[in-house]
């Protein structure tokens, strides 16, 4: 405990006010329910250093990043305010950033809503499914492209894969709004001419990756993650521009634009291994896809428990 701890001072103003009252009299009076209550500090104060203690050791722009919303299709508000606690610290640099990325990213999603390029390839449905989550985030999921559900709420993995990524991050002790979530390819992919799809869906394709690259590039760029997670061989292959098989590529860890990427499995692969009712395949699907993540918070610098390392074990 250093001598600005808080402790430390509170501990100093005591001090100096015992020694005040005791330059003035012989003895210094103490009522017995100070007394009670000086006699309990030591323990207190041992909890509240703990406390203190455990505050220090998180990944504090994790926590403390406020839960700003990314461009959301159906309500873009490039002027939307900060939260109100924010707003009364002006003189903070960190939120006029974040006001920055936020128009930018806004600028990103008007892009794609007008991208002439999307529009040509003919196989891609209208509505535009950008991201979701923290533009400061320290960490950014990466799927291929929105689903039925997803493009219903025009928000990525909201359907029963993204409910499972939605476990994967609380696992890992965050939300949602803690991180930045969202997809290579900004549009559902039509099967066909998309008539008679209903809600089934397919992966994209590279023609509709390579359209959609820059935006997630530039995503990249403006929020700055520590580490990308990759969901899956396509979403892998699009990012990385590369082959191989989800076992190999989920052995290292690779770049985009100098940002670390882990791969791993998509969410929907542990649904179809939960799907089979072979209880232990589902286990070991959830463990490969957590010791990847670990990995991810191992990069973080994250905290981990020994609980955690033991998930699905
Ligand atoms: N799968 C993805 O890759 N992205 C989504 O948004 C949903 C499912």
């Amino acid at each position: 405990m250093g001598e600005n701890h808080p402790i430390a001072s509170a501990l100093h103003l005591l001090g100096d006010i015992l020694e005040r009252e005791k330059s003035r009299s012989a003895s210094v009076h103490v009522s017995s329910e100070s007394y009670t209550r000086l006699s309990s500090l030591p323990g207190e104060l041992l909890q509240l250093n703990r406390r203190l203690s455990e505050k220090e050791k998180k990944p504090v722009e994790v926590e403390v990043k406020p839960e700003v919303k990314v461009a959301e299709p159906a309500d873009v508000q490039p002027n939307v305010e900060p939260r109100s606690s924010i707003e009364s610290a002006p003189e903070v640099g960190v939120e006029q950033d974040e006001k920055w990325i936020r128009k930018q990213l806004n600028e990103v999603y008007r892009k794609v809503k007008g991208s002439e390029e999307c529009r040509a390839l003919g196989t891609l449905f209208e509505t535009v499914v950008f991201a979701v989550g923290n533009p400061c985030a320290d960490l950014m999921f990466v799927g291929e492209a929105p689903g039925a559900e997803e493009e219903k709420q025009r928000k990525p993995f909201v359907g029963p894969a993204g409910q499972k990524l939605t476990q994967i991050i609380q696992a890992m002790g965050l939300s949602r709004d803690d991180v930045y979530i969202s997809n290579i390819v900004k549009f559902r992919p039509k099967k066909g001419d998309g008539r008679f799809q209903g809600s089934s869906n397919r992966k994209p394709d590279p023609t509709e990756m390579a359209a959609c690259i820059p935006f997630i590039r530039r995503e990249i760029e403006l929020v700055k993650p520590k580490v990308i997670v990759a969901l899956g061989l396509t979403a892998a292959e699009g990012l990385l521009e590369i082959g191989g098989t989800l076992s190999n590529l989920r052995n290292e860890t690779h770049s985009f634009d100098g940002v670390p990427v882990i791969v791993t499995y998509h969410p929907s692969y542990i649904l179809r291994q939960e799907g089979e009712g072979n209880p232990a395949k589902a286990k070991r699907a959830k463990r490969l896809v957590w010791e990847d993540i670990l990995r991810a918070m191992e990069i973080l610098g994250m905290p981990i428990s020994e609980k955690q390392r033991g998930y699905f074990t």
